[in-house]
């Protein structure tokens, strides 16, 4: 069974190739105006127009072919050829009950599904997170479920930034607190210690440091570039605290992540695929791609017709060391061998765009995978109040795990303020306050058109009113609690009969989840789910407010809307779900 939009179109196209015109003038969509109709079909005009035809008289034999089919109760002609169309309480209440069953809660499922990797987070050994990246986790993680959901394969991956600069900066200024660490005694066989050296506060103090001091002098940071291409090209050492750093890194990385709920399934790194690069690079040079420029080698990878100017592709500098070109590129090659996916999308700020361009051009000419298979999903950036990007209040970047402290707070006085209900434990309300703050970031940040900027506001963000996360939360309590008072009350819930407009209303909402899945994954946008979710719980409030449900004085009715209330609560869940956003059982 498939929603109601796609099964009337089904019957329009049918009735539009019976009177001799393509199938696709029969497109089916949710009226414009629910006070008319519920849906609409607005192709006869097109289709008169292509054959010279009068289009009242085509709509009005298009809607006498349809009249009283399926879930059609009623089709009128408006204007100058609009089809109008009301389904019959009938055929809401067999959608409502199918959705209460499905076990994707009416949401469908791709017609052709791929393997599909997906990039992002992007977080960067030491280097603190910033709200940048608490777009890319949020958006990717929120792709990966809403591919996983609709049947794709889907691999996330972390793709850590451990192969950089700052890598040097951490070695040198490592070395200039603990000189005497076996990590830089060139006399030294190994093994090394398995007990990392630093701990995540020693990173976080050490970056910053070294990449001051490097700003101020040139030879400090001559110093970084040499330990980092010593490290590139092997340096045991140096090596091994590679690997303490990113492991100190990861555990830390992993807090601030599993606060927002998100999740990887790699955590792979750039340094995962050095050993790759000589292959990769012997390679491009036997297939005549890569050429040796100014003692680097490079690939061309501007074509005619350029609009813009396309710097070439930097497999190996003129220090012999390799960035972040090669490394995506043999990054590529690594996921082609070990996943060999269909796509890959990589979630990374929009400002990063020329790099991706490069990168895919590079990867079509080395015949990894083409062009058009390679994706990049860029967003805006989160500004402050003052429309620049977000800065704390001593101006700089705001570490993801501050951010997700200050949520919490925010969350907290939230709830004190709601005032939840009495009997609820410490435990309880502490786990509450987290799925809130989860809530406020997670929607604020996806209820954005991807590629806009939006202003960071977290009085906003944790507000139960307004098209926010823990109104969304608010909203499923609202139904979990009633469904289980009416449990408690001995109220089972039945039978789905439709009858009011509101009852209507809500489940022609709940009939928009597949066409929503299918919009946000075609054009990789969350908020087109966002909507949904949103239009549903508003729908539901509609209702709540209109019509008694658990204290219904008939029981057919009453059972009936406790039923409704499953459908609703089921597709709720399951929507805001794949948003990575979990509601409590009570609040
Ligand atoms: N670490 C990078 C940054 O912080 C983002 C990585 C994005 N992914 C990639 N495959 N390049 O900017």
């Amino acid at each position: 069974m498939s929603d109601l939009a796609t099964e009337l179109s089904a019957a329009c196209a049918a009735a539009f190739e019976a009177e001799g015109f393509e199938t696709r003038w029969g497109a089916v969509r949710r009226s414009d105006r629910p006070e008319l109709a519920d849906f609409q079909c607005n192709g006869c005009m097109g289709a008169a127009k292509s054959q010279g035809l009068n289009p009242r008289e085509l709509a009005a034999k298009v809607a006498e072919r349809i009249s009283g089919q399926g879930p059609i109760e009623r089709v009128d002609v408006a204007g100058p050829g609009f089809l109008n169309i009301r389904v019959s309480g009938e055929a809401l209440s067999k959608q409502a009950e199918f959705i209460r069953a499905d076990e994707k809660a009416g949401g469908g499922r791709l017609e052709q599904t791929e393997k599909v990797v997906i990039d992002f987070g992007g977080p960067n050994v030491a280097k603190p997170m910033h709200v940048g990246h608490l777009r890319s986790a949020v958006i990717g993680d929120t792709l990966v479920r809403l591919f996983s959901f609709l049947g794709d394969d889907v691999t996330g991956d972390a793709h850590l930034g451990d192969w950089g600069l700052q890598m040097g900066h951490l070695i040198t200024e490592l070395f200039a607190e603990q000189p005497d660490l076996v990590y830089f005694d060139p006399d030294f066989s190994g093994p090394y210690p398995d007990e990392p050296p630093v701990t995540i506060d020693d990173l976080g103090r050490l970056y910053p440091q070294a990449s001051a001091k490097a700003k101020e002098d040139p030879q400090r940071n001559e110093a970084s570039q040499l330990a980092v291409a010593e490290m590139q090209s092997g340096h045991p050492g140096y090596r091994a605290l590679l690997k303490h750093f990113i492991d100190v890194s990861v555990e830390a990385l992993k807090v601030d992540y599993s606060f927002l709920g998100v999740e990887f399934d790699l955590w792979k790194g750039e340094s995962d695929v050095d050993g790759l690069i000589p292959g990769m690079v012997e390679d491009l040079k036997d297939k005549k791609l890569a050429r040796m420029d100014d003692g680097a080698w490079i690939i061309d990878i501007a074509r005619d017709g350029d609009k813009k100017e396309m710097p070439p592709f930097m497999l190996i500098n003129s220090r012999g060391g390799t960035g972040y070109h090669s490394t995506d590129l043999a990054t590529i090659v690594d996921r082609m061998d070990e996943i060999g996916p269909d796509r890959i999308l990589y979630v990374v700020d929009q400002r990063q765009a020329l790099h991706f361009e490069q990168v895919f051009r590079a990867a079509d000419l080395a015949g990894l995978i083409s062009e058009d298979r390679l994706e990049h999903i860029g967003f805006g950036t989160v500004n402050g109040t003052d429309g620049k990007p977000f800065k704390t209040r001593e101006g700089g970047v705001l570490r993801l795990s501050d951010l997700n402290r200050m949520a919490l707070e925010e969350a907290e006085k939230k709830i004190g303020e709601a005032g939840l209900s009495g009997d609820i434990s410490d435990a309880e309300r502490g786990n509450i306050a987290k799925l809130v703050a989860r809530a406020a970031l997670r929607f604020a940040d996806l209820q954005n058109v991807r590629t806009t900027n939006y202003v960071f506001d977290l009085e906003r963000f944790t507000s139960f009113e307004g098209k926010t996360g823990p109104y969304m939360l608010y909203a499923a309590v609202r139904i979990k609690s009633l469904l289980r008072r009416a449990k408690e009350a001995g109220n089972a819930p039945g039978p789905v009969s439709i009858e009011r407009d509101t009852e209507r209303a809500l489940v022609l909402a709940m009939d928009g989840f597949a066409g929503a899945l299918a919009h946000a994954h075609a054009k990789r946008q969350p908020h087109v789910l966002c909507e949904h979710v949103y239009s549903l719980a508003q729908a539901f409030s509609a209702l709540y407010a209109d019509a008694p449900i658990a204290n219904a004085d008939d029981e057919a009715v009453r059972a009936s809307r406790l039923g409704l209330c499953e459908a609703v609560l089921k597709q709720l869940e399951a929507g805001l779900g794949i948003l990575g956003i979990e509601a409590p059982e009570r609040m």
